[in-house]
Parts: structure tokens; C-alpha cells; sequence
């Protein structure tokens, strides 16, 4: 029999990107521990995924739990255009671990408002409207973020704002540029998009926006002097450099923010996810000073009415102040290092199904093939339905041994909670590594 939640689910919700049939069946979730949750009928998972990636601090981390219900007894809410001693405290802490003079703060609640006030401020910033963004790419879904985004979610709701470009970004396994090593492939993507900002004319461009790590569309870390590169050319062309580091900020790379990991500073650099691990909705657009300044003076043409919203901001100045004192940061770079990494790099050895595996931190892609030779995709690009089965199958064989993963297109992601341990990282692994069997049997190769 059916649990009241469940018929309800099935008739009355429509959840994200999804028919409301291809839905029914997801479990009924009552409860989480750090990397674990469970569901009403007493099956526990192991969460590979962070849910989409933002769970970084675990479930339900008992001081984060702790702090929103002090908050919620003292003043849950209040409008955005009074000061309040938990968003000055969230906006202190989130210039405090952003790199370089990233200092001033614009709250949302989601990433994709992150986006869209951050094209905003280039567009107002520069006096220019056009923006750049990677093939391979998710910025969001709302109208603008999902322009910005270069995959097939975009598609439903073309034609989208005017004013954005589309260009090719770094990734080796299966190079735009015919590239064979890295540095190849770094050069030729920067000569490529100086190419592109020629024939659009830089001087019309506002700003580049584009996942230091891009993370849905395949945990593509660039190569090193990529970043250094676009750094350069905006600087030099006067754009304004956007990390959108929705996914990748909040140690997911094992860096309090992806730039990091090569010094580079940004302009402006969008954060949500992570930053309280989505206990409650909340994003928001960091600036650097001279950004900044544009908004000193002439006021800045945009707001929510839960912008900065209290309760939110108080469960970020919890999340950054338990990052701290539990070094959360430090710790996704010792597991990404020490098992994680190596784990999963063994896999590639030992499976004729995995290509490639990259990442950094807690962050990473099994890419699954046909053939390790011509690195034919273990499914077609977007495929759905019948072509998708081999996929499907492998999930299937991950969540019937408990493990919760992030699969897409023809990829496994491996993003767990920060928390995890390592005994738990080893034991996800090996669970990844009985289910390739069933990907194997579809790898010639
Ligand atoms: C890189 C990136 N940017 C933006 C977003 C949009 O964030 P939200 O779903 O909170 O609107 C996401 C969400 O997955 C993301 O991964």
C-alpha cells in the first residue's frame, strides 16, 4: 500500500526537468546523517551525489540544524532593504574566503538569480550587452541563466535573451581542437575564443561567464594557464570575468573556491549551492571593488524580496563557521588526493567501459565508452528512451546496492558530501565497481 506522501507525489507534483510518470517511483525521503539518507520504506543510500551537488557540509550537520532553529526563534525574516546582523556576518564571511578583493555582495536565492544579477552587473557595469559562455555549460534555468547555458536544457526555451554567444572551452578527452596534450589544447582554446571575441568585436563584450571546473556537462578541469588565459584577454579587452562557481565554490575542488586552485581573481564570481549546502535557498553575486564602485553612487537596477534572507544568511554564517573549525576545505582535498582520486583512477584499469576519469577534491567524472580506442560515448549525446538503457542499467545497479549517484549522459559523477569518510569513500567505490559489469558488457572494446 502505498504511503500518503507517494500518492501525492504522483498526483499532485511536477519535479524538475521530468514528466510527471517518469517521476513516480523516486523515494520518499524521511531522513540524512552526513553522507547518508534514508527513505520510508528503510532503504539507506550512500549519497555519491550531494543530492544536485550542493550538500557539501552533509545531512543535516546538527550545529547547521542548530543555528537556523536559534535564528528561526529570534527573527525568521525581514525585508531586504534593512541591515541585519546575520546577512552583514554572511556577506563578511563570503568576502573573507573569496579570493583576492572579491568584498562586496549581492544575495539571492538560487544560482540562477546568482546568473542573471551577475550578467546584469557586467551589462551596467561595462555600458556593453554582450556575453560569452561555454558549449558545455549549465548556468540555470531561468530565462537568462538558461540562454547562457550551452547544452540541450536550453533548447525548450529558445529563443532566449539577445545579446549571448556561444564558444567551445577546453577538454582534452575529447578535443574542439585536435589537441593531444594539454598545453595544445589550453592554447588553441584561448587562440579560438580571441577568434570569436574578433568576429563579435570585444568592445561590445560585457562579460565571459564560464565554470572554472564545469560540472554537470562533465567535471572538465582546464588546463593549467586556461583561466590565466581568459584572465588576460578580459583584462586586456576590458570584460568582465564571471566564475560561475555555483557548483565548484564551497571546497568542492578542494579549494574554498575552483579559481583557486590557479590563483586567478575574477570580477564577479556567483556562489550558491555550497554555501550553506541548500538547508535553505540562497545564492549571491560577489564583486571586486572596482566593480563595486559602479553601484557606490548610481543605485543598482535589481532586488528579490528574499534577497539576503535571514534565516538563509544565518545558516551561511553557520556552514562557513563549521567549514573552519572542521577544516571541511582541507579535508576534500586529503580524500580527493588520497582516495578518490587514486580509487577511481584504478577503475579505468580495470573496466573496458571507463575512458576517462578526471577531477579534483570530492569532484568527479567516470566517463563510460563503447571502445577506449575511438572513445565512442557509452551512449549518444542527449539520448533518452531505449538509447539511454545502458545508462539507465548502471544506475539502476548503483541505487540497488544503496549507492545514490549523480549519472548524466554518459557519465557518472562522483561528488559526495565534503564529510565523507574515507572508509565510506572506499565503500561507495566499490560498489561503482561491481555495477561497471553491467556497463562492460556493453564496452566491445
Ligand atoms: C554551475 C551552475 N550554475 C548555476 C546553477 C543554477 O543554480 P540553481 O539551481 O540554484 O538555480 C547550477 C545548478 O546546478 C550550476 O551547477
Amino acid at each position: 500500500m502505498p504511503s500518503q506522501a507517494r500518492i501525492s507525489d504522483t498526483e499532485h507534483l511536477l519535479h524538475s526537468w521530468s514528466s510527471i510518470n517518469a517521476r513516480a517511483g523516486a523515494p520518499v525521503v524521511v531522513g540524512g546523517e552526513g553522507a547518508w539518507f534514508w527513505d520510508e520504506d528503510g532503504n539507506r543510500f550512500l549519497d555519491f551525489s550531494s543530492q544536485l551537488v550542493n550538500v557539501n557540509i552533509g545531512h543535516q550537520h546538527p550545529k547547521l540544524v542548530a543555528a537556523i532553529q536559534e535564528q528561526a526563534a529570534k527573527l525568521c525574516t525581514i525585508g531586504p532593504n534593512l541591515a541585519n546582523d546575520q546577512r552583514s556576518e554572511a556577506a563578511r564571511l563570503v568576502a573573507e574566503v573569496a579570493p583576492g578583493d572579491l568584498d562586496v555582495v549581492f544575495f539571492t536565492n538560487s544560482g540562477a538569480e546568482a546568473t542573471e544579477n551577475a550578467i546584469r552587473m557586467a551589462r551596467l557595469h561595462t555600458g556593453r550587452s554582450k556575453i560569452f559562455s561555454f558549449y558545455r555549460s549549465y548556468h540555470g534555468s531561468t530565462h537568462g541563466s538558461i540562454t547562457l547555458t550551452g547544452e540541450p536544457r536550453r533548447w525548450a526555451s529558445e529563443p532566449g535573451i539577445p545579446g549571448v554567444v556561444h564558444f567551445m572551452g577546453p577538454y582534452l578527452y575529447r578535443s574542439s581542437f585536435n589537441a593531444t596534450t594539454e598545453q595544445e589544447e589550453c592554447e588553441r582554446a584561448l587562440a579560438h575564443l580571441e577568434e570569436v571575441l574578433m568576429y563579435e568585436g570585444a568592445h561590445n563584450v560585457a562579460g565571459i561567464i564560464m565554470e572554472p571546473v564545469v560540472g554537470t556537462n562533465g567535471v572538465l578541469v582546464p588546463p593549467d594557464g586556461y583561466l590565466q588565459g581568459v584572465r588576460e584577454i578580459c583584462n586586456r579587452e576590458g570584460i568582465v570575468m564571471i566564475a560561475d562557481e555555483v557548483m565548484a565554490g564551497f571546497g568542492r575542488t578542494g579549494e574554498w573556491f575552483a579559481v583557486d586552485n590557479w590563483s586567478v581573481v575574477p570580477d564577479l564570481l556567483t556562489f550558491a549551492k555550497g554555501v550553506n549546502s541548500g538547508y535553505l535557498p540562497l545564492g549571491g553575486v560577489i564583486m571586486r571593488r572596482h566593480v563595486a564602485e559602479s553601484f557606490r553612487d548610481k543605485p543598482y537596477m535589481g532586488g528579490l524580496t528574499y534577497g539576503a534572507h535571514v534565516l538563509a544568511c544565518a545558516s551561511a554564517v553557520a556552514s562557513i563557521n563549521i567549514f573552519k573549525e572542521e577544516k571541511i576545505v582541507e579535508h576534500a582535498q586529503v580524500i580527493g588526493q588520497e582516495v578518490l582520486g587514486p580509487q577511481l583512477r584504478a577503475l579505468q584499469d580495470r573496466h573496458a567501459s571507463v575512458g576517462e576519469v578526471r577531477g579534483l577534491g570530492a569532484f568527479w567524472a567516470i566517463e563510460l565508452v563503447k571502445d577506449k580506442t575511438t572513445r565512442e560515448a557509452l551512449v549518444p549525446f542527449n539520448a533518452a528512451g531505449p538509447a539511454a538503457k545502458p545508462m539507465a542499467e548502471v544506475t539502476a545497479a548503483l541505487k540497488q546496492r544503496g549507492l545514490w549517484p549523480f549519472v548524466i549522459g554518459n557519465r557518472i559523477h562522483v561528488t559526495p558530501p565534503l564529510v565523507i569518510t574515507p572508509e565510506e569513500a572506499r565503500q561507495g567505490i566499490a560498489i561503482i565497481d561491481e555495477a561497471l559489469a553491467v556497463a562492460d558488457a556493453y564496452a566491445g572494446g
